[in-house]
């Protein structure tokens, strides 16, 4: 059936983002991508033929600003993807311990991480009623470092991360009586600027050994788990943090 869903991807000019773009483009969604970097964003929009918007998820109003654009341009968001996050490095790389990490740091990763999730999440619901009932799914992105603790990454963004999580679940239960589904995907080690920023492709090895399958994932397996959880096929899951990591953390 052809799809007609409005989709959002939020942060979708790098990464998982970008992939997932791809995806739900190749899905035949009405596709709406948005990000902080508009110049990176506009190469994905003309790559996939979606409509691209400026945002900055830790601005509440620039949200607001984002659904009403998404809205008059192509119609209610049935689906919304936030791929959106940073993970705070030490200046000149390596791992940021919790004593090194500033209040501004903390104030940002929250602002962005979590307080971004939840204006997100609080602007779809607001305009839950417009979506046509079985058609509404949110995903956001967790991370193995939930549960695992960042091996890799500062307390604060792990910290983040399980507040996802918590948040999906809350929003699911909120959201299932309109029938609209609420999961996140927990990646491992996905091979993307975010992950490059902390790990040199010379300790690519040992990062392999790490992982059972033995190897990193790519941004397009992880799109491939988003693509199932907003296809019909993911109508019974909600609530559920689908870890997608070859094996790096298993519970
Ligand atoms: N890459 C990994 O190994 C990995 C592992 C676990 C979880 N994740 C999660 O997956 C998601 C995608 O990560 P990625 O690796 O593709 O990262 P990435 O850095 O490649 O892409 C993140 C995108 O988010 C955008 N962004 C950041 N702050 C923003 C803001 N305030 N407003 C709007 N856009 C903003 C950036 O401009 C960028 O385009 C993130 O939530 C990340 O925490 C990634």
């Amino acid at each position: 059936m052809p799809e007609k869903r409005v989709a959002l991807v939020v942060g979708a000019a790098s990464g998982i983002g970008a992939a997932t773009a791809r995806r739900l483009a190749r899905d035949g969604f009405r596709l709406a991508v948005a990000d902080r970097d508009q110049a990176a964003l506009a190469g994905v929009a003309t790559e996939t033929g979606a409509c691209a918007f400026p945002v900055d998820i830790a601005d509440e109003a620039s949200v607001t600003t984002l659904f009403d654009a998404v809205e008059a341009a192509l119609g209610p968001v049935a689906v919304l993807v936030n791929t959106a996050a940073i993970s705070p490095m030490k200046p000149g790389g390596g791992m940021l311990g919790m004593a090194d990490t500033s209040s501004d740091v903390i104030r940002r990763v929250m602002d962005i991480n979590v307080l971004g999730a939840l204006w997100l999440s609080r602007e779809y619901s607001l305009r839950a009623d417009r979506v046509e009932r079985g058609d509404g799914r949110v995903v956001l992105l967790s991370s193995s470092a939930a549960r695992l603790g960042g091996m890799r990454s500062a307390v604060v963004y792990s910290t983040s991360k399980g507040a996802i999580q918590s948040l999906v679940k809350g929003l699911a239960r909120e959201l299932a009586p309109r029938a609209i589904t609420v999961n996140c995907v927990a990646p491992g080690l996905v091979d993307t600027p975010m992950l490059r920023a902390g790990l040199d492709p010379a300790q690519d090895e040992e990062a392999n050994k790490a992982v059972p399958l033995g190897r990193i994932g790519t941004a397009d397996e992880m799109a491939n788990a988003i693509a199932w959880l907003v296809s019909d096929q993911a109508a019974y899951m909600t609530g559920a943090t689908l870890d997608v990591n070859g094996g790096y953390h298993m519970l």
